[in-house]
This record gives C-alpha cells, sequence and structure tokens, in this order.
C-alpha cells in the first residue's frame, strides 16, 4: 500500500501575501513557485520532452551515468523539488535506499513520482516548501542512516546568488556527517541555444508561463484577461540568467480580490515569474561551500553538470 502524501501545510494565505506583494513592486514579479499546480505541473512535464529543452535529457544522462558510482552507504534518499522524479529512478536502483522522500509543493507530480518510483524503494512523499519538508526528513529519517539529497534539474538556478548561498547553508545545517548533496547545474552556453529552452516556437512554455496567471483568476478570482499578456525569455550576461517575463500587450488594470490589490500595468510593462541561473563549471565546486566538494560529471551533448558535495571528508572511497 504506497504511503500517503505527507501534508505540511502551504496555506493559501501565502499565495496571496505573495501575490500582492510581488504586484505592488515598481517591477511587478510572481515567485515561480506558484507554476506548479496540477495544469502548471502538466505542462512543465511536456516542456521536458521539448526538443528545445535539452536540460532534463542531459540530466538524464549524467544520472544514469554517475549513479553506479555513488557510495552504497547511502540508505535514505531525499529530494528536493522532485517533480515526476523520473530521471531519480537511476539512483534508486543503484543505492536501493530503505526509504525515499521526495519533498515537492505539488501534489500531482508527487503522485506521479510516487508511482513512478515505487518499485525501486518505499516511497514517503512530502508536500511542502523544499526546507519545511527536509526538516520532516530530518525528523523521520533512521538513526545512524547517511542521507543522500538530490536537487537535480538545476531547479537552484531559481535562486539568485545571494538567496543560494543562504539555502545551501540553511540545509548544510539540517544534514549530519556522512551526508551527501548532489546538485544539478545548467551550464552558459551560447545564448540563441538557451534562449530557445525557455521560448519553444510551439508555445508550450508560453502556455507554463500564462498559467500562473489562470491560476491566480482561478484561486484568487482575478481577472488578468490572458490574450493581453506575451511570453518572454532573455538572457542577461552579467547576471548570468535566462528571466521569463510577461509582458503587457496593452495598458490594463487588472483586480485581484483574493489578494486585495488592484494591478496597473502600462502597455510593454513585464510581470517578471521567473529566473533560471546558469554557471561556469569552475564556479561548481566553490558554490556549496559549507560542503566538501567531492566530484563533477558534465554531459558531452548539452553543457550540464552534476556535482556531489560530502558534510565531512571521510565519506567516500578513493
Ligand atoms: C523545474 S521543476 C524540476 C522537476 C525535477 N526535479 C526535474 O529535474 O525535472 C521544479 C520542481 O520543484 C517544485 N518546486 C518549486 N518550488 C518549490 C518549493 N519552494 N518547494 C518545494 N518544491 C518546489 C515544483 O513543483 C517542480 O516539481
Amino acid at each position: 500500500m504506497p504511503a500517503a502524501i505527507r501534508l505540511v501545510e502551504t496555506p493559501a494565505a501565502a499565495f496571496a501575501e505573495d501575490v500582492r506583494a510581488g504586484l505592488s513592486k515598481p517591477q511587478k514579479e510572481l515567485p515561480c513557485e506558484y507554476f506548479y499546480d496540477d495544469l502548471g505541473s502538466a505542462l512543465f512535464e511536456a516542456i521536458t520532452l521539448l526538443p528545445e529543452y535539452g536540460l532534463t535529457r542531459a540530466d538524464q544522462r549524467l544520472v544514469k551515468r554517475l549513479a553506479p558510482k555513488l557510495p552504497a552507504s547511502y540508505s535514505v534518499v531525499a529530494e528536493l523539488g522532485s517533480g515526476s522524479g523520473t530521471k531519480t529512478r537511476w539512483i534508486l536502483e543503484a543505492l536501493r535506499p530503505s526509504a525515499y522522500f521526495p519533498i515537492d509543493i505539488s501534489t500531482a507530480a508527487l503522485a506521479r513520482c510516487q508511482a513512478e518510483l515505487a518499485p525501486f524503494a518505499a516511497v514517503r512523499p512530502i508536500c511542502s516548501r523544499y526546507l519545511d519538508g527536509l526538516r520532516e526528513v530530518v525528523q523521520c529519517r533512521p538513526r545512524g542512516t547517511r542521507l543522500l539529497l538530490l536537487f537535480l534539474g538545476s531547479t537552484i538556478g531559481n535562486f539568485d546568488v545571494a538567496r543560494r548561498d543562504e539555502f545551501l547553508a540553511e540545509v548544510r545545517s539540517l544534514l549530519s556527517d556522512g551526508d551527501g548533496l548532489l546538485i544539478g547545474f545548467d551550464l552558459v552556453k551560447p545564448a540563441d541555444m538557451m534562449i530557445a529552452a525557455y521560448d519553444d516556437p510551439g508555445g508550450i512554455t508560453a502556455a507554463f508561463n500564462l498559467n500562473l496567471l489562470a491560476r491566480i483568476n482561478r484561486e484568487l478570482g482575478a481577472n488578468f484577461q490572458l490574450r493581453n499578456f506575451a511570453h518572454e525569455a532573455r538572457y542577461l550576461a552579467h547576471h548570468q540568467r535566462i528571466e521569463m517575463h510577461l509582458r503587457s500587450r496593452v495598458d490594463q488594470c487588472v483586480e485581484v480580490p483574493g489578494a486585495g490589490v488592484t494591478c496597473m500595468l502600462r502597455r510593454g510593462e513585464t510581470i517578471w515569474t521567473e529566473s533560471s541561473h546558469k554557471v561556469h563549471l569552475d564556479q561548481i565546486p566553490d558554490i556549496a561551500g559549507a560542503f566538501v566538494f567531492q566530484r563533477v560529471w558534465v554531459d558531452p551533448e548539452w553543457p550540464f553538470a552534476e556535482c556531489l558535495w560530502t558534510v565531512d571528508s571521510a565519506v567516500l572511497p578513493a
């Protein structure tokens, strides 16, 4: 019998407050974690199949390659933002852990993950934000076990550098000696390749982006007219990031009663919905400064890397 999805609530009030705060800024913005309602999670799965979105296939090739090289001593695996967990299968097959804890804010993604990975481990899904979920794992992991924490797919790129450093320090404070951390990074590559990955000609990524406004309509009673917005992806070289925006096609006024905000948009003004930071290979080892760098694997087809760190230095066999 599959374990029930454990709900660590992200209150609806937080969504309303984040929307209110984001739409009240001079550069309007919405947090990207709200992309992932049921429809958004399904659209993300479709994005991973796009020919332009090489990230997922690269990550999958790498995970298959590195899984047999992971120390067998990791007996518990947890994953931040697991999504459907498709790639994690190779790691679970190699390690055969006693438990696998996917942590995600999308119940739809967790349900898919559980169905897909149940043959390889006891799946114990946690529906929550990253750190709340990790706190749950820390509380219920069996004593004396070594935990491998995964953060695949370059989702870490959604954080800006300051927030990423803070986040990794918090992760470090929750892990113990003997634990490991495996993170996926999308590498800097020619700008046209990066932009195409976030702006496919079929419009799947545009639908994913616009669904955020549709979600606000559904859950907060807003009156965004989706046809009045255009999806936009741009690369900012000095920040090493792709930004996704929704550009207003007209002067407009949108009411969001559930967030208690009225949003005035001029024609051409944008709402910033996501950042995806890219890194250079030589930047990676220093990123998780509180951990001990072990090894990096790079995909030869699509510049993407997976990097393994450990909490202490005496864990890995040579
Ligand atoms: C870009 S997708 C990556 C999914 C999968 N790891 C992969 O590599 O294909 C990001 C995932 O993280 C989840 N997510 C986003 N923000 C989150 C947050 N603050 N806490 C927990 N999960 C989050 C989303 O629901 C989504 O499943």
